[in-house]
């Protein structure tokens, strides 16, 4: 779909990827950017409009989509990390969380939504993956899980929307320097390297984007993964025990 001219509304919009997000789409020619956030913020820009927006209230969400009724582009990206084994004692309440945030949440928002996308001549909807929704890892099992939901979720409403017209985009990607990866030594991508990836993805009409080599690593890997990824898996996971154990 064509950014320039169109209405977003972001999820997850006040830190992180949201936040770029939002400089993003103003900067590609959107002419609004909805900033939803469970605390909104003003904001100085006209173009920013502030919503109360937390997407595990069914309530609020419904409110939203009543409201903003002029949205053309929906970026489901609101989440929650929290690393945990399977171990832990309060493993099952995380992956709760996690459930209710990163696969209910935009499940939530993308039936409210779809109807506003269709009345204005279908639009996008992306939805934010992992490359964790294709590779289990024990250090994060339950996201890892979560984020494998929410990418079976993707493709059922690219099938049920694509006959209103809208275009559905999974989006896979590996560590990024944001709050949610605070604390974690790696190779990050920054914010706008990935906003950047995806407005061209959703310019171009693509369905999936992968944003680094690591997703598209995982990828095609999928075909043998037991044979090529979790023995590598199992070789970390193998190694962090021992050292915790040490
Ligand atoms: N960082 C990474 O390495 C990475 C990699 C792959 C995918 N992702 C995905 O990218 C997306 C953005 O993550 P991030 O890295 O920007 O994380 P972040 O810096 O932790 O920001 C998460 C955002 O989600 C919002 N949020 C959490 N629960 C919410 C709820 N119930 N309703 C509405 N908003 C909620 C937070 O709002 P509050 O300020 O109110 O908490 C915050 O704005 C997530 O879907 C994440 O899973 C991240």
């Amino acid at each position: 779909m064509q950014l320039e001219g169109s209405v977003a509304l972001v999820t997850g919009a006040n830190r992180g990827l949201g936040c770029d997000f939002t400089r993003a789409l103003l900067a590609a020619g959107a002419s609004k950017v909805y900033a939803g956030a469970r605390n909104p913020e003003p904001s100085d820009d006209p173009a920013v409009v502030p919503v109360r927006l937390d997407v595990t209230d069914p309530a609020q969400v419904a409110d939203a989509a009543a409201r903003l009724t002029d949205v053309t582009l929906v970026i489901n990206n609101a989440g929650i990390g929290g690393g945990r084994t399977l171990l832990a004692d309060d493993t099952v309440q995380v992956a709760r969380e996690q459930i209710e945030v990163n696969y209910l949440g935009p499940l939530t928002v993308a039936r409210a939504f779809a109807p506003v996308l269709a009345a204005n001549g279908g639009g996008a909807l992306v939805n934010i993956h992992s490359v964790l929704s294709w590779l289990a890892h024990p250090s994060a099992a339950t996201y890892s899980a979560s984020k494998a939901a929410v990418w079976s979720l993707t493709n059922s409403l690219r099938t049920v929307l694509r006959a209103q017209g809208t275009q559905v985009l999974g989006v896979h990607v590996g560590y990024i320097d944001t709050d949610m990866t605070e604390g974690i030594e790696a190779p990050k991508l920054t914010p706008a390297e990935v906003t950047a990836k995806v407005l061209e993805g959703i310019a171009a009409g693509r369905e999936e984007v992968l944003v680094d080599q690591l997703s598209a690593d995982v990828k095609s890997a999928l075909p043998n993964d037991l044979e090529l990824l979790y023995p590598n898996v199992q070789a970390e996971y193998d190694q962090a025990v021992a050292a915790a154990t040490a």
